[in-house]
């Protein structure tokens, strides 16, 4: 495996609209964001990724682009953003974007020269079809709920859209599209800007030409992951855009890439590969069911385990994952992987270790660093996730009740993680002086980045502990390019691993609140981080504490 600049790097995603605001208006903005930078510094984290504030109508939070060259003046101006990019420089930060081009916002220019002239040239740049009478095109269901057809305004004609209707899909077998894609990344690279996380990249290969398949819920419609199983070919544009926009910078890309098969994985991420890495999403699909979120399994601490375990094996040193506990899309990963009676400091922390020291990018997501949870949810009308407000609906036509359909929307609304930031115990978390756009959760007296600052025993000074080791130069090279291999792995409730490089280092986490004993095969040199104050110990027995965590170099 080669090496390459962003191996050693710490990564940290902002969702701008829950992370600072500057203005009081109520919702987060770049000259915000620019403000916290010394903030994110301190923790040491190099490489920030913003979700996307780009001129948008906010269907689905920013992931529905109406311009691709511009900021959305919610945010701030390109002005600002030419600062932030200025400013993390100054700090030897890189900034990522995210590149949104499975589709664009129904706003889009484009979109609208569609509607006016669905036989031109923009027509073909989105997947149109003849409206039937009392028949769609396909039976595909998007992943926010209903059918993935909508009628093209003005038009006899209908469009794709894989996820909200104000997200239309871009035709990506148009040449012409992807000229403009690469234009748009290449503008952006120019800027300045280190790389792109790449959103909902695996959509952008449709199996052609469309028909149905076998309907799996009573609407009669299917997953959109039947005809995506059956699509090839997506490595030709994925290596095109490659060669054409990525490889010519050096820049770093992160795919949101789901359901690729292991003989796969050398062509996302090889040396060679599609991207510079990928996200690995094992832990968070877990459980997952075909009808809903209202039948998800919950995961265990085993589970989550071998998720973890599973994905370092078969990406082995083929390349690099890029490892998250929670994202915008998720669940407070504290709310989901602990059960909710034990989560606390120590637990917490223990998480922590255990994902940070996986070999791959560790991602902090905003608040991950705090301890930052789940958000009581007590109706669904207090929901702005679009697609938790389909999964309610998807719950209550299973036959759920208003109230269990709501402690459903609770675990994995995406709202979880939207929350604002908790900077301090002043009014709104001191996100804003204004009217925050969601909710603060109500915990902030309790969990904020201000009471954590100076206490050496907080969630947050134990994250920067993770991250100067993972810096420090004599653990470095074992932690960035150490092998992984796991240990004592069929003990039930115990999480530990060997990173073996120029050192050997052995993370062991106690997944449970009871006590656990352990004998390790011989002594150990050194305590690298413990969450505990002390460690508990009769010759090479260690009688591990509830969640306790133990990096120890052997
Ligand atoms: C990705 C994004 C998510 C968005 C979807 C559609 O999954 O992370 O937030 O809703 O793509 O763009
Ligand atoms: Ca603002």
């Amino acid at each position: 495996m080669t090496k390459k600049w962003w191996h050693d790097k710490v990564a940290y995603q902002i969702y701008p609209k829950s992370f600072y605001d500057s203005n009081g208006d109520g919702i987060g903005d770049i000259p915000g964001i620019i403000s916290k930078l010394d903030y994110l510094q301190d923790l040491g984290v190099d490489i920030i990724w913003l979700s996307p504030c780009y001129p948008s109508p906010l269907a689905d939070e920013g992931y529905d682009i109406s311009d691709y060259y511009d900021i959305d003046p919610r945010f701030g101006t390109m002005e600002d953003m030419d600062l932030l990019l200025a400013e993390a420089k100054k700090r030897g930060m890189y900034i990522l974007m995210d590149l949104v081009v499975n589709h664009c916002s129904d706003e889009h220019e484009w979109f609208r020269k569609a509607c006016q002239d669905p036989e031109g040239k923009y027509g073909n740049f989105f997947y149109l079809r003849d409206k039937k009478e009392g028949e769609l095109p396909t039976n595909w269901r998007s992943y926010f709920g209903g059918p993935v057809w909508e009628d093209l305004p003005g038009t006899n004609k209908q469009y794709l859209h894989v996820f909200h209707k104000k997200q239309p899909d871009l035709n990506w077998e148009n040449p012409e599209v992807r000229e403009e894609v690469y234009k748009n990344i290449n503008w952006w690279l120019d800027k300045g800007l280190g790389g792109f996380r790449i959103d909902a990249i695996i959509n952008i290969k449709k199996a052609l030409p469309f028909h149905d398949y076998e309907p799996d819920r009573e609407d009669g419609l299917c997953t959109i992951k039947a005809m995506l199983s059956e699509a090839k070919g997506i490595g030709e544009f994925l290596g095109e855009m490659r060669d054409r926009t990525f490889k010519k910078y050096d820049a770093f890309s992160v795919g949101e890439v789901f359901d690729e098969k292991p003989e796969e994985i050398p062509d996302f991420i090889g040396d060679n590969g599609y991207f510079s890495s990928m996200f690995d999403f094992n832990e968070t699909i877990f459980g997952e069911s075909e009808k809903g979120w209202y039948d998800m399994k919950q995961i265990m601490p085993d589970d989550y385990k071998k998720c973890c375990f599973e994905a370092q094996a078969k990406v082995g040193d083929i390349g690099f994952l890029s490892n998250i506990i929670e994202n915008h899309d998720e669940p407070r990963g504290v709310s989901r992987y602990i059960p909710e009676e034990d989560c606390c400091p120590e637990s917490k922390k223990m998480l922590a270790a255990l994902n940070f020291m996986l070999r791959g990018l560790p991602f902090i997501y905003q608040g991950q660093e705090l301890g930052m949870e789940n958000v009581p949810i007590s109706s669904i009308e207090e929901v702005d996730d679009i697609s938790a407000i389909n999964e309610y609906q998807v719950a209550l036509d299973a036959g759920l009740s208003k109230e269990e359909a709501v402690k459903v929307i609770s675990r994995y609304s995406r709202d979880n993680a939207r929350t604002p930031m908790q900077w301090n115990d002043g009014a709104n978390a001191g996100f804003t002086t204004g009217t925050p756009w969601l909710k603060v959760n109500p915990n902030y007296t309790r969990i904020n980045a201000a009471a954590q600052a100076d206490d050496p025993h907080s969630v947050r000074s134990f994250y920067k502990q993770l991250i100067a080791l993972r810096k420090n130069p004599a653990y470095k090279e074992t932690v960035v390019y150490g092998t992984l291999e796991p240990a004592w792995e069929d003990r039930h409730n115990l999480m530990a691993y060997y990173r073996k490089g120029g050192k050997t280092l052995l993370v062991i986490g106690n997944y449970q609140k009871d006590g656990q004993e352990i004998t390790l095969p011989s002594e150990y040199r050194k305590v690298l981080l413990n969450n505990y104050p002390d460690i508990v110990q009769e010759d090479n027995t260690i009688h591990l504490q509830g969640y306790q965590v133990l990096i120890l170099e052997i």
